[in-house]
């Protein structure tokens, strides 16, 4: 297992190179409850009929598949990602799903492409993990939005009980990176463990959304703390 932070590059690259199979291990390995995290994530985005949001690292485009039922025919979504294949699969899937009201745009979540204060709500799920940078990711998410709007930021988290901690650890190693191999994907998955072991803890991210403008943060631990949601209001 390598500490070694990866550069944006390698981190796009692996997104695409994992896109056909990360829908159906994301599946398996959380045995379904990410579709109950996302759904949390939805609703403490405060999403609401007709508003225009944004899923920021949007991935194959569960959370914004989510946002545009929430928004209804009349709201607007707007999924962004740097990883154009897993670009491929949300659109694939939107129109599937005959939801119309989302866009989907390759971007980069330390640059948007976005204007200050366009959103209403955003959502990011197990991205902020990801960025090279995560006080200007939480900068740039923190400008696009509204006064008053909220992002709802999902992701792992490292649990404060030791044997939870253990538990966690184990799982990684166990269960995700055997899978993963199975796909032919081991390195690409090894990434996870020290991910999360360099991410902010709870309290962390509430001190740096407070720092880069929003007016309010409370960082909700799900799953004994091994995942949790950073609600951000502006
Ligand atoms: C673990 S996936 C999560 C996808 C989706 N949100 C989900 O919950 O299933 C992380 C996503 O973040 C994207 N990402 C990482 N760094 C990014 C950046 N700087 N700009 C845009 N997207 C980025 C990756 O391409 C990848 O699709």
């Amino acid at each position: 297992m390598t500490s070694v932070q990866p550069n944006a590059d390698s981190i796009r690259d692996l997104f695409d190179r994992i896109a056909p199979v990360y829908d159906d291990l994301n599946q398996s390995l959380s045995l379904g409850l990410h579709r109950v995290w996302k759904q949390m994530a939805v609703r403490w985005s405060g999403a609401q009929p007709g508003m225009t949001c944004l899923d920021l690292c949007c991935g194959s485009g569960d959370l914004a598949l989510l946002l545009a039922r929430q928004v209804g025919p009349q709201g607007q979504v707007t999924g962004a990602d740097f990883a154009v294949a897993q670009l491929a699969i949300a659109r694939q899937r939107a129109a599937q799903q005959r939801l119309r009201q989302i866009d989907w745009i390759e971007a980069d979540a330390l640059a948007l492409p976005f204007e200050t204060a366009q959103f209403e709500a955003a959502t990011m799920g197990y991205g902020l993990r990801n960025l090279t940078d995560i006080p200007q990711g939480l900068t740039e998410l923190c400008r696009v939005l509204k006064p008053g709007a909220t992002a709802a930021v999902l992701d792992f988290h490292q649990p404060q009980q030791v044997w939870i901690q253990q538990f966690q650890q184990w799982y990684l190693q166990a269960v995700v990176v055997p899978a993963a191999e199975r796909c032919g994907l081991t390195e690409e998955y090894a990434y996870i463990g020290p991910s999360v072991e360099r991410f902010p803890n709870g309290s962390e991210q509430v001190a740096l959304a407070q720092q880069v403008g929003f007016a309010n943060a409370v960082h909700y631990p799900l799953l004994g703390g091994m995942m949790g949601v950073l609600v951000a209001t502006k």
